[in-house]
């Protein structure tokens, strides 16, 4: 049997760096299920669909095919085919997933592939409902969270890195508001599995994360 990890938690407390070091140091593979969200909602915007108009999501939907795949270790996303793993990353595509995400039409569709990537191999597979509802049975599930000052503070100087304008208030503020709506979302909101353990990362390096997360993984597997 495969041995299943869930990682969930909001955005920016930094699941997929850690989820990224933690397979790689257990030798399991990585699954990062916001990028078939992501890839899902670029089908939406290029079809311009209102994702308000529940038969034209349908219609829409039933054109979209998300896979994955792994070149030299590092997740693919594909959209119908076409390779998008850099097109998911634009602030445009990043602000659309969210209400996207909140549909159960788009949620059901990738249900059965994250599940089945967990059944036929260990994973360590992160998200925002994994542990609640995709792998109810994992045998080891993480709620990472970190303050929301702390997790603006780190996209802040995210960006000025890459060079970027940007005020500590709005990103707080956009932090703010995408909690909400992963939250209060009515098909399987965020939130921390009962038998999740919790780690709040604000005050600790990625490091001791990734250790913390490693150390629980092979005293159980
Ligand atoms: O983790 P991320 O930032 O790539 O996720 C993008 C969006 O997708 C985010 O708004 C939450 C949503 N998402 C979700 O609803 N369920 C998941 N399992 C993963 C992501």
């Amino acid at each position: 049997m495969s041995f299943n990890i869930a990682i969930d938690g909001p955005a920016g407390a930094g699941k997929s760096t850690i989820a990224k070091r933690a397979a790689k140091e257990l030798s399991f593979t990585y699954v990062d299920t916001g990028a078939m969200y992501r890839a899902i909602t670029l089908g939406l915007m290029r079809s311009g669909t209102d994702i308000e108009d529940a038969r034209a999501l349908e219609e829409a939907l039933a054109d979209i095919e998300v896979t994955i795949d792994y070149r030299e270790g590092v997740q693919q996303v594909y959209l119908n085919g076409e390779n998008v793993s850099g097109q998911i990353r634009t602030e445009e595509v990043s602000a659309r997933t969210s209400a996207c995400a909140a549909k159960p039409q788009v949620r059901a569709k990738l249900t059965d592939l994250q599940r089945g990537l967990a059944e036929r191999e260990n994973v360590l597979m992160d998200g925002r409902d994994i542990g609640t509802a995709i792998l109810p049975n994992a045998q080891l599930k993480i709620y990472l969270t970190a303050s929301i000052e702390a997790r603006a503070e780190r996209r802040y100087r995210e960006l000025v890195e890459r060079g970027e304008e940007c005020s500590i208030e709005e990103i707080a503020k956009d932090i703010e508001e995408r909690d909400y709506r992963d939250m209060h979302r009515q098909t399987t909101p965020l939130m921390q599995a009962d038998d999740a353990i919790l780690i709040d990362s604000s005050d600790m390096t990625i490091e001791e994360v990734t250790a913390r997360i490693v150390e629980l993984a092979r005293e159980r597997i």
